[in-house]
């Protein structure tokens, strides 16, 4: 079953009310794919039943995205006459949008499709509440008029903002259509979760400690940090999945493999030799004081990603690379970038290679390509995040705490395709991402949760900590967290109850998923079995209930 096929179903199964005259008037596929980043069309009316799921959901538009477009069509045999009208709930931020159609007219029996362009004035950053209502005539002689509602929130930026936020329809398509294939599997995923979420309550994911509310479309998020309750939602998240799939309980004690060892690195290398001369490195990808990153190819045939060091790297720094290069190895998992070889026939500068097809490229670096942010959606990010959570189950289901879960230490490729991968030269590659505090350890600081923070305790729980700050970093495209907040400040911060605050653009869903994860105790924070299911139903309505 294609992804498309999957989505329409949904949709058949949600239409509800019965509009007599005969219509349909839905997104296509032009417009789905640049809202929504999937390849479907979603139909409000469909031979003139209604969608009302379809109709209640408020559908975010990003900042960037500046005009929507609806197809419609009468199928009625004659046009139907119709009315729209659009209102804005801050008029001072986004004028009334307009149309290119007329207000008034008729619905053709061809297929039309229109749209409305929505211009920020810029005078503040806000969230604006856009109501389309089209009154449709379905029969003159009774003067029956059907009414359909719409509701949108667009994003409008500062005026600045604004203008470095320019709509690229051409690069959109290119970089989100080759990814129909990972939507077809997360949506077969999907149709099995959603019959298991009708008979188990969604409260958890549709009810956060940090629901906000939102007076007049004003933004209530103005500094990138702000203070959330972080007590435990009042229903406990184990309600949400049988206790046997998943450990209830956080051990709060570190369990990490005992993979560091000497011999235990020795058998590892011994394992993954390669002859250097089957090594080709075609360009340098990223370089830091000693720290090198390269594509090239190994055995000529395949793909790889090259860490290694320059001439001049210390003995300890070239021990860290193969011990943190290396502590992923064995990790088999589709979400997971594992080691596929090493070469140390050259002590001072060893190779690592990992395998990296479809132009596998760094995470971090990727969301701060300026192309990255204009065609990014919700909907992917939430994928990505998705993707990784089970990359982070599969990891900690063999004991294995990663402690540094960031976007530096992610890849993507250019299907979208996200993969966990080790730490190993990220200091050196990132430094502004860590800091010492007093000591002569380098520490990811603004990704630490408080207990790992104050005494390096790591467990699944700082892990998870960690991923809401990373999801954080995808919503924003890889802005520093708490930039503002010295790194001696952060102990003060996260005991006062401050934590980031929710991204523009970041849908209320996926904020909430975050400050799950940013739960001061422990064992208040969800285990990944239970941030993928979160995950997933987030997914599955805004891909279904759009
Ligand atoms: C208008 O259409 C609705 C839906 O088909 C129908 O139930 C209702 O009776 C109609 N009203 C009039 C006045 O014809
Ligand atoms: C309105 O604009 C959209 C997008 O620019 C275009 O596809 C559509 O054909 C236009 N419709 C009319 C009736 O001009």
């Amino acid at each position: 079953m294609t992804a498309r096929s999957c989505i329409v179903l949904g949709f058949i199964l949600a239409f509800s009310g019965h509009v007599a005259g005969h219509l349909n008037l839905y997104l296509n596929l032009h417009e789905v794919m640049r809202l929504l980043g999937v390849s479907a069309e979603l139909y409000y009316v469909r031979d003139g039943l209604v969608n009302d799921y379809a109709l209640n959901f408020i559908v975010p538009i990003p900042a960037n995205v500046k005009d929507i477009a609806f197809t419609w069509q009468s199928l009625a045999g004659r046009p139907l006459p119709y009315n729209i009208n659009i209102a804005t709930s801050d008029p001072a931020v986004l004028p009334r949008p307009t149309l290119n159609i007329s207000r008034t007219g008729d619905i053709p029996t061809e297929i039309q499709t229109f749209s409305i362009a929505m211009r920020c004035t810029g005078i503040r950053p806000a969230e604006v509440e856009v109501t389309i209502t089209i009154e449709v005539t379905l029969n003159r002689a009774t003067n029956n008029v059907t009414e359909l509602v719409f509701r949108r929130k667009k994003i409008c930026l500062d005026a600045d903002e604004e203008e470095n936020s320019v709509d690229d329809p051409l690069l959109l398509e290119t970089v989100v259509a080759p990814q129909s294939g990972i939507i077809t599997l997360v949506i077969g995923g999907i149709l099995a979760i959603i019959l298991v979420s009708i008979l188990i309550s969604i409260a958890y994911c549709a009810r956060g400690p940090s629901k906000r509310q939102n007076h007049g479309g004003q933004p209530m998020r103005t500094s990138s940090f702000q203070r959330l309750q972080t007590q435990p939602p009042s229903n406990p998240p184990s309600v949400y999945i049988s206790p046997s799939v998943i450990p209830i309980h956080h051990t709060t004690l570190p369990r990490q493999r005992e993979g560091q060892e000497p011999e235990e690195l020795h058998r590892r290398i011994a394992e993954l030799t390669v002859q250097r001369c089957r090594v080709r490195l075609s360009s340098l990808l990223q370089e830091g004081t000693y720290g090198r990153v390269y594509r090239g190819s190994y055995n000529d045939t395949q793909e790889v990603l090259v860490k290694t060091v320059a001439q001049h790297a210390s003995q300890v720094q070239v021990s860290l690379l193969l011990q943190e290069g290396m502590s992923l190895y064995g990790a088999s998992h589709a979400g997971i970038l594992s080691v596929l070889g090493v070469s140390i026939e050259d002590h001072t500068t060893p190779f690592l290679l990992y395998p990296a097809q479809n132009n596998t490229r760094n995470l971090k670096l990727f969301l701060l390509e300026p192309a990255c942010s204009r065609s990014i959606t919700s909907i992917q990010i939430v994928m990505m995040s998705s993707q990784l959570a089970s990359a982070l189950v599969h990891l900690h289901s063999h004991g294995v705490v990663h402690k540094d879960i960031a976007t530096r230490n992610c890849v993507i490729d250019d299907s979208l395709r996200v993969k966990l991968a080790d730490s190993s030269l990220s200091r050196d590659l990132f430094p502004s991402d860590y800091n010492c505090l007093g000591d002569s350890e380098n520490r990811p600081i603004k990704w630490l949760a408080l207990e790992a923070l104050q005494k390096k305790q790591f467990s699944e729980a700082s892990d998870a900590w960690a991923f809401g700050v990373l999801m954080w970093e995808l919503c924003t495209f890889a802005k520093q967290p708490y930039n503002e907040v010295d790194p001696f400040e952060m102990e003060h911060y996260l005991r006062d109850g401050y934590r980031l605050a929710q991204p523009y653009n970041c849908p209320d869903e996926l904020f909430t998923i975050m400050a799950y994860c940013w739960a001061l105790l422990p064992v208040e924070r969800p285990t990944f079995a239970q941030l993928q299911v979160c995950l997933s139903d987030f997914y599955t309505q805004i891909t279904r209930y759009v």
